[in-house]
């Protein structure tokens, strides 16, 4: 099956063992949940979305990464998505669109963001320490000439354009989200970022703004939920929890836009490509306890609602929410959990907001392989007020709030200010807010 995993990587196991939790917000946020929508709701739910996932997860398991849609930039940028990738992309929650930059562009791109990290790397700071690849830089010019490079822009608004919105309080302009880069060496084994789901842990269950997104799910209809529903998304707090690991601001994507080749066990990034289904089993599970056969484990019938003790798999407050084999059993995670394919230097890779993903942990090709991580983010009434400040911040030669970084990028040597920037993209960076 293309795209499989051949030996599963060492990443951690969220058991009974490491994910129980005696703090209060745990336990408050569990409690008014089973208040709101009652266990016979909670019980429902948890049984029809372990049925929808047992064929979801044959037909993922029948097409490994040959589910993930593959669009070309040329298409989409100029007719939009077809509804046939609509559909595709609606139900795996992600996509590639090749060729985004031209690949002498980005080759070229790349060379200079090299250069940049080689002529700070003094200042700049990094992760993980021991092996640095993920750089805490954000205001760089190769970041920027990506960030605003029409075509990245043009692709950013189709991509928002997928989510809808009644409220009239929205919109799919699109707004720069400043996150870091990377790239990452050859031959460094990296497990730090196992299966997982951005934009917060906690939260999802904790915030009552950011309950409602999942409503349908908790009231016993799983098959009723709605996962590109921005008027709602749209007031969803996720970092009431604050910390690095958690976005303050709604990105409908994340994305990376590949600046050298990558390929499966060369740097690249796994995909779990199902997002509806998975995100409402990932807020189910902390409900359920697993049966003691081990026999009857994909039996949901078998699992017993549990509503007094407290474990919520693979949530830690200031980390993104993870996920395992052993503790969410009915994702098939081996089997599932798959490769996107070859990218090019200039291709992108897109997955929704809630979409369960991985770093390669292995990095067996011969060249540093590195992505801007670059995402689409709507205009909303919240994220209109953090990206003001975040403009506010960098020119001011502050790193942005999110980051928590202490660096002052104008210092850095080769920094470029924003004086080129074309009015569109003077617009997606705030200038107008
Ligand atoms: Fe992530």
């Amino acid at each position: 099956m293309p795209g499989q995993i051949q030996k599963w990587p060492a990443w951690p196991e969220y058991n009974a063992e490491n994910g129980t939790s005696e703090d209060q917000d745990f336990i408050n946020a569990k409690e008014a949940i089973i208040q709101e929508f009652g266990p016979e709701n909670l019980q429902r739910a948890w049984i029809q979305v372990c049925k929808d996932l047992s064929s979801i997860t044959d037909e993922i398991v029948r097409k490994g990464n040959e589910i993930i849609p593959i669009c070309y930039a040329e298409e989409v940028l100029e007719n939009g998505f077809s509804s046939g990738d609509v559909e595709r992309i609606k139900k795996t929650g992600c996509l590639i669109v090749r060729g985004v930059l031209p690949r002498t562009e980005a080759e070229k791109l790349y060379l200079q963001l090299h250069r940049y990290i080689l002529d700070n790397q003094d200042t700049l700071t990094s992760w993980p320490v021991e092996t640095p690849s993920m750089y805490d830089l954000y205001d760089s010019p190769v970041q920027n000439a990506i960030r605003s490079h029409p075509r990245h822009l043009k692709l950013q608004r189709v991509l928002n354009g997928l989510w809808h919105d009644k409220s009239g309080e929205t919109s799919s302009d699109p707004l720069i989200y400043y996150d870091g880069v990377r790239d990452r060496p050859p031959n460094q084994v990296f497990l730090g970022l196992g299966p997982h789901i951005d934009a917060g842990s906690l939260s999802r269950w904790a915030a009552p703004t950011y309950r409602k997104v999942y409503e349908a799910i908790f009231s016993g209809h799983p098959e009723d939920h709605d996962a590109w529903d921005l008027g709602v998304r749209k007031d969803a707090v996720q970092d009431l929890f604050k910390a690095p690991a958690h976005s303050s601001v709604f990105r409908a994507f994340q994305g990376w836009t590949a600046l050298t080749p990558s390929k499966a066990r060369e740097g690249s990034i796994l995909l779990y490509p199902n997002v509806a289904a998975t995100m409402a089993y990932m807020l189910l599970r902390p409900f359920f306890n697993p049966p003691e056969d081990e026999a009857d484990i994909m039996d949901a019938s078998k699992w017993k609602f549990d509503e007094s003790s407290c474990h919520f798999p693979g949530t830690e407050k200031d980390l993104s929410q993870f996920l395992s084999r052993s503790s969410h059993p009915h994702l098939r995670f081996e089997e599932c959990m798959v490769y996107v394919p070859e990218i090019q230097p200039g291709d992108t890779v897109w997955w929704h907001s809630d979409l369960c993903h991985a770093v390669d942990p292995e990095h067996e090709g011969t060249q540093n392989a590195s992505v801007a991580f670059i995402a689409a983010v709507p205009t909303t009434p919240m994220t209109k007020v953090y990206i003001k400040q975040q403009l506010a911040d960098v020119l001011a030669g502050l790193q942005p709030s999110d980051t928590q970084g202490r660096v002052n990028e104008t210092l850095l040597k080769g920094y470029k200010s924003h004086e080129n920037f074309s009015e569109e993209a003077r617009r997606a960076f705030g200038y107008y807010l």
